[in-house]
């Protein structure tokens, strides 16, 4: 499709490979997250990548996530983090995607149409350890579970859970960690061994390698954007994303002006304003007005005023600044850097939010194919 805006995210797949290579233990397969369209990263270009550096699952979010992936060519295995919803279990496993359960209703929705499938049907069971999100509560029904499982057809081949606070408290995760070994054990105690036991997201797999276990679960560090900070030092991780755009239009405005709507941005000093087409539309934040930051020529300069739907105005002080200039919005410009984490945190959420909510009308162009 032709470009006509110059305002586009640049993923680097390079960035990708380094980071799946550095997050798979040594011992252990790596399942790399990739609902939400790979973080806003692109789905099909990141799977591809994050299997071509040594990656064996992929995980998403939705049935929708899994069949994209299958259109796209995709045959590795990719396992769905919720049951499947009712009404999609035929066509979900028609593509092979691998169902999680732990409900009962779950299990009868799946034997209902596994029996039409050659072999059984391999699930993942999961467990509701203390994020009481989804999952099998209480675990520790965890074997008559299985039994139900298996009675009804269905292969027993994952027992996994997700941590609620692997980034900021390690006391419980390892609370976490070790009742699921229990109930692991459990399984095991009445002869059911699942293939693949795994818990550990991004910042499990970085902190705790006692978590590792079969298969390593990472999101946001595949992507070079850290669960907590300081990681990503640690792990010389690379961020993958850079957005970027350019001047649209550039003018010398006289001290005493104000900016934008709400005219809260008020000149002090006569000020070259340079025009920047991206907006909240873009997901470029309108939380972000007052105190993000843009890059231009490598310097660090003020978004001014709100940001608008579409554009943002930025204030380039005495620079002659002009039309066609590279601005970064996110990402790196010489020296300088403007992380996920920082328009995060000046936007009252995690770079988590921002990577994913760059919106579909930013197009994503690929290096280090
Ligand atoms: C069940 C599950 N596992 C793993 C992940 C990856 O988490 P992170 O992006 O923090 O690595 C997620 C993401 O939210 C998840 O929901």
């Amino acid at each position: 499709l032709k470009r006509y805006r110059p305002t586009y995210v640049e993923v680097d797949l390079d960035a990708i490979r380094h980071n799946v290579s550095a997050l798979k233990p040594a011992e252990g397969e790596l399942m790399a997250v990739v609902k939400a369209n790979a973080y806003g990263h692109g789905d099909v270009e990141v799977a591809r990548a994050a299997l071509d550096a040594g990656a064996t699952w992929l995980a998403v979010a939705l049935v929708e996530e899994g069949l994209h992936l299958r259109e796209a060519g995709i045959d590795a295995q990719v396992l769905m983090l919720s049951e499947f919803p009712p009404g999609s279990e035929a066509d979900a496993l028609q593509a092979d995607l691998t169902p999680t359960v732990y409900t009962d209703e779950g299990i009868d929705r799946l034997a209902a149409v596994a029996a039409d499938v050659d072999g059984a049907v391999g699930v993942h069971v999961k467990l509701d350890t203390g994020m009481h999100r989804v999952g099998l509560y209480p675990p520790d029904d965890v074997v008559d579970f299985v039994r139900r499982v298996l009675d009804s057809g269905l292969a027993f081949e994952g027992l996994w859970t997700h941590f609620a606070r692997s980034d900021d408290d390690a006391v419980t995760t390892l609370d976490q960690l070790k009742l699921f070994l229990q109930l692991t054990k459990d399984c095991l105690a009445a002869g059911y061994q699942p293939e693949f036991v795994h818990a550990s997201n991004s910042a499990a797999t970085m902190l705790l390698p006692e978590a590792h276990l079969d298969i390593v679960r990472p999101g946001i560090a595949i992507y070079g954007v850290e669960p907590a900070s300081g990681l990503a030092e640690r792990f010389r991780l690379e961020p993958a994303l850079t957005w970027r755009s350019a001047v649209t239009m550039s003018r010398r405005l006289p001290a005493g002006e104000a900016i934008s709507y709400g005219h809260r941005y008020k000149l002090e000093r006569d000020s070259t304003i340079a025009t920047v087409p991206v907006g909240y539309a873009d997901g470029y934040s309108r939380r972000l007005t007052d105190h993000a930051e843009v890059l231009i020529r490598g310097v660090r300069r003020p978004v001014a005023g709100a940001v608008t739907m579409d554009q943002i105005l930025v204030d380039c002080g005495d620079d002659d600044v002009a039309a066609g200039e590279e601005v970064v919005l996110l990402g790196l410009q010489g020296d300088e850097f403007v992380s996920a984490e920082e328009l995060g945190a000046i936007s009252g959420t995690i770079g988590y939010e921002i990577v994913t909510g760059i919106s579909e009308r930013v197009p994503r162009e690929y290096v280090g194919r």
